[in-house]
């Protein structure tokens, strides 16, 4: 199938709590398509956000939604209480508390979800497990084509029997959450490269490919391979329209910085992101329990934001975070389509 949802192979991932309108509406009226993140957001929330989305660009643009984990299985509460007694120390020192656990928390899905079909947005795309069958039904009923995260072939066939018209599949060397459909599951270790022709071997739904993309070398390789376009989020993090906060540029930028890791320690999910003071103290006694340690974690990622502090804050970076420039958004596009014409 023929790329056609924008003129240009580029997806600009969403990025949930520093990806925002204006650097969804700058990607998309570059030529690329700019996901506008929903995750943590309620519904008002995000109408507001496609509202201004609109505003800024009439070109096609796409919305991205987490899907609820279910917590029953993940009820290990002794081990999470260890966790959170490990945490209250650094917590209080920084002024804030720690919650108490919401168990019942959806991320406002239900409500989002009626949002988008009234949207009626180009593409909603889904991360954290297959899409619900109905809502897969709704939305396309609703015009918009539904993009599937997942990061091996069994995922992808889940993700084909809910109906989805498109794969976004995330290799490791992808910067944030790894969209695993199962929290407790390890994710694997391989990139793009390595997981492409198992999938496109499995399942016959384009495919777009997400992790380490950062320069036209890479975008070129990606098409060759087969794929029908790259998602990017660390080449976008930089640029004048993400809504990096102070001590996460700070961190991102520091040459001092060289570790990267994949933890659970900030939310519970396996994350990609840059060794800070917290992945060094926390790594090791996290638990795989989403979204409670997101929650537990959250004031004092908050705090840390506030104080302009690197080393309270997830430092999200894909492998290739090194490459990342500033400027406008549509420059990145440009540079990493310079090898298409
Ligand atoms: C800061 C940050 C936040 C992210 N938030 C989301 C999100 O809200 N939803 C999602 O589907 N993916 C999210 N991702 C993952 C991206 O969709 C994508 O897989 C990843 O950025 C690709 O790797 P790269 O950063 O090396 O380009 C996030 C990535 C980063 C870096």
């Amino acid at each position: 199938m023929n790329w056609s949802l924008s003129a240009l192979p580029i997806i600009g991932a969403p990025m949930a709590g520093t990806g925002t309108p204006e650097l969804a509406a700058a990607i998309s009226d570059a030529g690329g398509l700019g996901l506008l993140p929903g995750g943590y957001l309620t519904g008002a929330a995000l109408a507001d956000g496609i509202t201004r989305v609109r505003r800024l660009t009439d070109r096609p643009f796409g919305v991205n939604l987490f899907l609820p984990t279910p917590v029953d299985e993940q009820r290990d509460t002794d081990r999470l209480r260890a966790y959170a007694d490990a945490l209250a120390p650094i917590t209080s020192a920084a002024g804030v508390e720690l919650p108490e656990p919401r168990w019942d928390g959806t991320d406002h899905f239900a409500e989002k979800l009626e949002v988008l079909v009234d949207a009626r947005v180009a593409v909603v795309s889904f991360i954290f497990g297959p899409p619900p069958q109905d809502a897969v039904q709704r939305l396309h009923a609703a015009g918009s084509q539904v993009l599937a995260t997942v990061t091996d072939a069994a995922e992808a066939r889940a993700a084909v029997d809910a109906g989805a018209d498109l794969l976004c599949l995330q290799g490791t060397d992808a910067g944030g959450h790894r969209g695993t459909h199962c929290v407790a599951a390890e994710p694997n270790a391989c990139g793009w490269r390595e997981l492409l022709p198992l999938v496109r071997a499995e399942v016959h739904l384009p495919i777009v490919v997400a992790g380490g993309v950062m320069s036209a070398h890479d975008v070129r390789d990606a098409l060759d391979a087969g794929a029908v376009a790259v998602q990017c989020g660390s080449a976008f993090l930089l640029t004048d329209e993400s809504g990096m906060n102070a001590a996460y540029r700070a961190g991102f930028t520091d040459p001092g910085l060289t570790g990267l890791t994949v933890t659970r320690a900030f939310s519970g999910r396996p994350a990609r992101a840059i060794r800070n003071e917290f992945v060094e103290r926390f790594d090791a006694l996290a638990v795989p329990v989403y979204p409670i340690v997101n929650q537990l974690t959250k004031p004092l990622r908050a705090a840390g934001a506030a104080a302009g502090d690197r080393e309270l804050v997830s430092l999200w970076a894909g492998t290739g975070w090194r490459q990342a420039r500033p400027g406008p958004a549509a420059d990145v596009v440009a540079a990493l389509t310079a090898d298409l014409v």
